[in-house]
């Protein structure tokens, strides 16, 4: 049975896990807070030093928050500009000697939660706003709502993520989250949305009944599904 170690590369935090091939922990999660700057050199140190907290690990699961495209950044907004062009598979692959996948930190989160009936939509509230679209369980990769205009001239990042809710305080937070639940719901006529990130346990009060909270730990546990395709 292959166990996979799934890394999470936050803006506020770096997490690991290692999990058996059902999703099912085999080591306690780890969590160390992000390397300011977040350079590329910074916070792969700082990963390849969780690297011993976790067994025998027969592959790697990365999600990254940012484009990535055969396993290069191609944008890094809560990150530092020095991800642009790192390929972020051979990085890990090199430092840990196994074989490594990455995707889209929202992506992978996504996978967590879906339960592959129709389209479904997936949105983070984290540092930043992390969007996945999947249709029948198809991964449309790399959405990038979050920096897609919402309202008041500022994108959806700028509305919701962390240093919004920050400036804002949660009330007016939860208002402008559901104000851009009844505006993505016109627009992608999703059959569920899944809210997940650290802050989706802050949502709360009345929601659609197609809308879903996610557990937060399944930004890792979909760290198994990469591995699904040969
Ligand atoms: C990035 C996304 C990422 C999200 C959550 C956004 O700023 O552009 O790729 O999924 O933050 O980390």
């Amino acid at each position: 049975m292959a166990t996979t170690l799934a890394i999470d590369i936050g803006g506020t935090g770096l997490k690991m896990i290692a999990l058996d091939e059902a999703g099912t922990p085999v080591t306690e999660r780890t969590r160390v807070l992000t390397p300011s700057p977040p350079t590329a050199d910074a916070v792969l140190a700082g990963l390849t030093g969780m690297l011993g907290s976790h067994g025998e690990y027969d592959r790697v699961s990365v999600g990254f928050p940012g484009v990535i495209e055969a396993g290069v950044v191609k944008t890094a907004a809560n990150l530092d500009p020095s991800w642009i062009g790192v390929d972020v598979v051979a990085a890990l692959s090199e430092r840990t000697g196994k074989p490594t996948r990455a995707a889209n930190d929202a992506d992978i989160q996504g996978w967590g939660v879906i339960n592959g009936k129709g389209v479904e939509l997936v949105l983070t509230l984290g540092t930043g706003l992390g969007s996945a679209i999947f249709v029948d369980g198809e991964l449309v990769p790399n959405l990038e709502l979050g920096h897609h205009p919402f309202e008041k001239g500022d994108t959806y990042e700028e509305r919701l993520g962390k240093v919004a809710l920050k400036a804002a305080g949660k009330k007016k937070w939860l208002r402008r989250v559901k104000r851009a639940i009844t505006q993505l719901e016109s627009t992608f006529n999703y059959t569920t949305l899944h809210l997940g990130g650290g802050n989706a346990k802050k949502v709360e009060g009345d929601l659609p009944e197609n809308v879903q909270i996610g557990l937060n730990v399944a930004g890792l546990l979909g760290g198994i599904a990469l591995w699904r395709k040969p």
